[in-house]
């Protein structure tokens, strides 16, 4: 049985078949991104450069000599490559565990292809597990706190800001029954500057590190549809 990071570095290398020469993709932020801008560092691969959805990942792509583009002057992605604290079946996500959410949706919303990439602890029948992160304005911390609990337990990251300087609230103990509502109805919340449900632009492919290698989904018109193809070991 691969260990976990094991399977984050698989699914790193397979990401590896999504980049194209000479483009300018987007880069997500987390440890399992951090294994892929390792890749892109390693690859003989020539790409034009990168666009960060965080001041962590553009410190690592700048440390391997990949050129970083502000997302203002480009137009588009071919793709965003990012990891997930949780994945279903419909490719919805919870992001934002390393409180890079806003970003990470901001730079997936530009580009063509999500390709996410994860260990398998990260596929779940149902999310909400895993708290959800929401990005707020300092001053509407109190005011949010007692919104969000109408949904779940909300907690402060405490000592905790955003490169965007905000706070982030962690909702625990959620029940999640339409992950799209859901994503509308908190980011409606004044003061609310994103929430981490991935779910209005979910994920396109999903690349599982699992013990038995990396298994490739692509999302279809009626939601996943599992290629179960196995790139590696
Ligand atoms: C950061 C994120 C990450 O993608 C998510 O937390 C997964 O991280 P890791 O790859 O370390 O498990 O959303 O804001």
């Amino acid at each position: 049985m691969l260990a976990q990071d094991e399977f984050k570095r698989a699914v790193a290398r397979a990401a590896m078949r999504f980049v194209q020469e000479g483009e300018i993709i987007g880069v997500g932020t987390g440890s399992t991104a951090d294994c892929f801008i390792d890749e892109l560092g390693r690859s003989k691969l020539q790409i034009a450069g990168a666009v960060s959805s965080s001041k962590r990942s553009a410190t690592r792509l700048a440390h391997h000599g990949i050129q970083l583009f502000d997302l203002n002057d480009v137009e588009t992605l071919s793709i965003y490559v990012d990891g997930a604290d949780e994945i279903d079946a419909e490719f919805s996500m919870i992001k934002g565990g390393g409180g890079a959410l806003t970003r990470e949706k901001i730079v997936a919303a530009v580009a063509q292809t999500f390709v996410c990439i994860a260990d398998a602890s990260k596929k779940v029948e149902r999310l909400g597990r895993f708290p959800l992160p929401v990005e707020v304005v300092p001053i509407a911390r109190a005011y949010v706190m007692r919104e969000l609990a109408r949904y779940g337990a909300p907690r402060l990251r405490a000592g905790f800001a955003t490169d965007n300087g905000n706070s982030i609230i962690d909702v625990h103990d959620l029940k999640i029954d339409d992950a799209r509502a859901l994503e509308e109805r908190i980011d409606r919340i004044a003061g609310v500057v994103t929430n981490g449900l991935f779910a209005a632009r979910g994920a396109d492919v999903l690349l599982l590190g699992t013990a038995n290698g990396v298994v490739v989904s692509k999302k279809s018109a009626v939601g996943a549809m599992d290629e179960s193809s196995r790139l590696e070991r």
